[in-house]
């Protein structure tokens, strides 16, 4: 392993571990194993750290009573999503927001560019493997740990935002009724919401129900649809 590799490793352990509230042997294996992923992008290649064999943390996790780490891997949605912002950048000083983020791609790209991100996802490993990618692009954003059901009120405090990025995050009832709700509260009446989906079965309902507050217009990928929001 590289000295550049290792020092990722230790600087991510030590944020798990404060993030988890445990020591840093408590951390799972899988967990620690990283890789950093080189993803082309428009406007030139980025670099995303992550576990190397997600099915392996999948298992320890499971094994621990623990949520399925749905974060620990770049989905066909994030890939989507972070080129759509790599090809339209958002200007910069433009107010960003992404929800569920995961490994952070699409905030990566929009941060590129010189946009101002707040990135978050309800998991706290995703905020600590966000944080890492960004510093590893030499990029900066803000990166908070925020349930979009639970901690409603504090991402709207953090708002308006004039983009909202959201990547294959509809796929419970919860979340499409919690999005619905707080839409609304995060966007600035002119601003926009740049939403991923793989055509899940909640993001066919938040749609179905979106379409009276928002303009839809939808752009087809092969692994996902983009959909473009804008207040009715
Ligand atoms: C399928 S992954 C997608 C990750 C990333 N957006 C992508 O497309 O690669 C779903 C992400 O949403 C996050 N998530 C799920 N429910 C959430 C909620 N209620 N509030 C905030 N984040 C949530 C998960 O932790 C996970 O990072």
């Amino acid at each position: 392993m590289t000295d550049a590799l290792i020092a990722l490793q230790t600087s991510l352990a030590e944020r798990l571990a404060a993030l988890r509230g445990c020591a840093q042997h408590k951390l799972p294996g899988p967990l620690l194993d990283v890789a950093v992923r080189q993803v082309a992008l428009p406007g030139g290649d980025v670099y995303l750290v992550r576990p190397s064999d997600w099915e392996a943390l999948r298992d320890e996790e499971a094994a621990a009573r623990r949520p399925i780490p749905y974060w620990a891997r770049l989905w066909p949605s994030g890939e989507v999503l972070a080129t759509h912002v790599a090809r339209n950048p958002p200007c910069p000083g433009t107010r960003v927001v992404e929800l569920g983020c995961g490994l952070g791609l699409p905030t990566i790209a929009a941060a590129r560019g010189g946009a101002a991100v707040l990135a978050s996802d309800g998991h706290e490993d995703a905020i600590a493997f966000a944080a890492h990618s960004l510093a590893l692009n030499e990029l900066e954003a803000t990166v908070v740990q925020a349930d979009m059901d639970r901690d409603a009120d504090a991402l709207a405090e953090r708002g308006p935002f004039d983009i909202v990025l959201v990547a294959d995050v509809l796929y419970t009832v919860a979340n499409a009724d919690a999005m619905l709700l707080l839409l609304p509260r995060l966007l600035e009446p002119n601003g926009e919401v740049w939403l991923a989906d793989p055509d899940r079965a909640g993001g066919r309902r938040f749609l179905a129900a979106a379409r009276s507050l928002f303009h839809v217009r939808t752009i087809e990928h092969q692994d996902a649809k983009l959909h473009v929001l804008r207040p009715r």
